[in-house]
């Protein structure tokens, strides 16, 4: 007997970002987060567990996953396989319609559909909040692609990690942001981001005051979003990333390009020239631009014309994470 589902999961991008943790092994994070859920960037998973397979089978798109990304993926199932008290092994085919790898959080949709998918091939009726904490031992930030629009996950307090997951602050029709995203390479990352949160807490001499100040952002930032404040969300979310990047960059960790720096510059010009936006920019050399909807284009063109962008995709805030009926 075979058990299938298929879901479909939108990257989010943290306003106030994670980074760190503060246990590897079930992936409790150092600091809380905030985000926004994309509509234009999604993971669509289909997952079968059967009887008769004896190994996990992983599929990105038409191409066999790698070794390393197989197990990854077959690690993740093996905690909702116990769970749902099976040992079927399962085939899994996840799609994205974004590059994968580089930065734009594919693996936050990515686990939060394989997530959804697999429970509700084996028929777990979990809630949105056990959904999350699953899909957080899966990657961190796709604890927070289970919801649309506005997201915090919350660090928690228990060593069991039942309380770290996220919640939805404000729905997607609360606030209708924009974000252009300017693409300025394809490659996967060279590190990824949990080693490169254990290098930065190893190594870091300014990570205790990134995860110190973290709370104060959070604060601010849920105000922020409750009035609707754009130069508060932008600047607040700017500053985020910018001290992210200087833990990360004092360990000699630098996920950033040529065209990544060049794009830092032009949004500050662009501010300079009346047209309000703001970057961040997460484990790989992309930047998101965050504006408003009548702004969007213009500062889409605006982007495609800084030296080293390949190409500007646009994204407004999206919806939950959701099963799809299977033919
Ligand atoms: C830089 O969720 O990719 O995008 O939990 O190790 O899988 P793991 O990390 P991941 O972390 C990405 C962090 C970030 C910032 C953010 O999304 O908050």
């Amino acid at each position: 007997m075979q058990h299938r589902a298929r879901a479909v999961a939108h990257s989010n991008i943290a306003l106030a970002k994670y980074w760190g943790k503060r246990d590897v092994k079930i992936n409790l994070p150092a600091v809380g987060s905030i985000s926004l859920t994309l509509d234009g960037l999604h993971t669509a998973t289909e997952v079968r567990f059967s009887e008769s397979e004896n190994d996990d089978r992983v599929w990105e798109g038409d191409r066999s996953a790698d070794a390393a990304f197989t197990g990854r993926v077959s690690r993740f199932l093996d905690l909702i396989r116990q769970r749902a008290k099976t040992d079927q092994r399962a085939s899994v085919r996840t799609t994205n319609n974004f590059p994968t790898g580089a930065g734009l959080a594919s693996s936050a949709s990515g686990f939060a559909a394989l997530t959804l998918a697999s429970c509700h091939a084996l028929g777990l009726r979990l809630d949105r909040a056990e959904l999350s904490a699953l899909a957080r031992q899966g990657s961190g930030s796709a604890a927070r692609s289970i919801f649309g629009g506005f997201v915090e996950w919350r660090r928690g307090e228990l060593p069991d990690g039942s309380d770290s997951h996220a919640v939805p602050i404000a729905d997607r029709d609360h606030w209708d942001l924009r974000m252009a995203i300017a693409v300025t390479s394809e490659q996967k990352k060279a590190a990824s981001s949990t080693a490169g949160m254990e290098l930065t807490r190893q190594r870091s001499p300014y990570y205790s005051a990134w995860v110190e100040r973290s709370e104060n952002t959070l604060h601010a930032m849920r105000d922020a979003i409750a009035a609707r404040d754009f130069t508060e969300v932008g600047e607040l979310s700017e500053a985020s990333a910018l001290a992210m990047h200087a833990v990360m960059i004092s360990c000699n960790l630098l996920y950033w390009n040529a065209a990544t720096v060049a794009l830092l510059h032009a949004v500050a010009e662009f501010r300079r020239g009346g047209l309000e936006c703001y970057a961040t920019i997460d484990a790989g050399p992309q930047v998101k631009v965050l504006c408003q909807p009548s702004d969007l284009s213009t500062l889409a063109g605006k982007l495609q014309d800084v030296p080293g962008v390949l190409r500007v995709l646009q994204a407004a805030p999206g919806p939950d994470a959701r099963v799809e009926s299977t033919p």
